[in-house]
């Protein structure tokens, strides 16, 4: 039997999406988070902390290949060192890695953390792969949902190329039982968008009437979305649009009025 393919973050929305495909791929998976998850033929959950290292090396053990999607709002950095340092000890073959377009263009903290959350991974000596990706459809969808939960929707003044998280999945999941190739063209989704026509056409397919109001972005941070550092132009793209994503989650969109 194969050794299993660590996958950190396996609960989260990537997670669960990715590991279905290493399964149909033959491969038994390990799912690592703090909460844990519900084990099932061939998928193992378990529970381990990568802020804090509780339960990483044992989860990290004899894992040939691991697929490092854990991530929240903050300490990206010290959870992906902690990590390198499990990896280092467990000989770990291929370590695969999932950042954000614009890590090293956007100066915001979090992306910040990003960035030096992939120079741990490529400096660690472990055999890696970086995929930046664009936005998942499901993260718009959900900050559209927020912000249509307002009386008057703010429209922040930037552009958005959002990417199915099925084809990241698929990306990942070819990326995972390949050879390490290092950073990789970034994947983005099939067209860019103005943040006001996604949140419009949330607006449109569930009905909902709100008047928007645009909002700049502040700062240097607020520049370099205007300029479209979190765009990639000529990387590669999912073939999921945004209109077919919300045409399944949320009906038909009804024409503009
Ligand atoms: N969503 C996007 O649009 C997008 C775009 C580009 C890149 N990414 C990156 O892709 C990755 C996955 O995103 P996602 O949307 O799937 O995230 P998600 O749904 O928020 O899932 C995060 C996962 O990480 C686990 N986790 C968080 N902190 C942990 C810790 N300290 N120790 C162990 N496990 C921890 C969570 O489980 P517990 O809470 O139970 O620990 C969960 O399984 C993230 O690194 C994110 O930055 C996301």
């Amino acid at each position: 039997m194969n050794p299993p393919i660590l996958v950190t973050g396996g609960t989260g929305t990537l997670g669960r999406l990715v590991i279905p495909l290493l399964r149909e791929a033959g491969h038994p998976v390990r799912a690592l988070s703090r909460r844990g998850g519900r084990s099932a033929p061939g998928v193992e959950h378990v529970t381990a902390d990568l802020a804090t290292g509780e339960g990483v090396d044992a989860s990290v053990r004899g894992a040939g290949i691991v697929l490092h999607l854990a991530g929240g709002q903050k300490g990206d950095d010290e959870i992906a060192r902690r990590l390198v340092r499990a990896a280092q000890r467990a000989d770990v073959r291929h370590l695969i890695f999932i950042s954000v377009i614009g890590a090293d263009r956007v100066p915001l903290a979090w992306l910040r953390t990003k960035l030096a959350a992939e120079e741990a991974i490529s400096s660690s000596g472990v055999p890696w792969t970086t995929l930046r990706a664009a936005q998942f459809h499901e993260l718009v969808l959900t900050m559209a949902q927020k912000m249509a939960a307002l009386p008057v929707v703010p429209v922040p003044g930037m552009r958005l190329q959002p990417v199915d998280g099925r084809d990241v999945a698929a990306r990942l999941a070819d990326l995972a039982l390949g050879a390490p190739a290092g950073l990789v063209p970034d994947l983005a989704g099939p067209k860019v968008y103005p943040m006001g026509d996604l949140i419009r056409g949330y607006l449109r397919a569930t009905g909902k009437r709100r008047l928007t109001m645009p909002v700049r972005l502040p700062g240097r941070a607020g520049r370099a979305y205007r300029d479209g550092a979190n765009l990639t132009l000529d990387g590669a793209t999912g073939a999921r649009t945004w209109e077919a994503f919300l045409a399944e989650r949320v009906g038909q969109p009804t024409p503009a009025r």
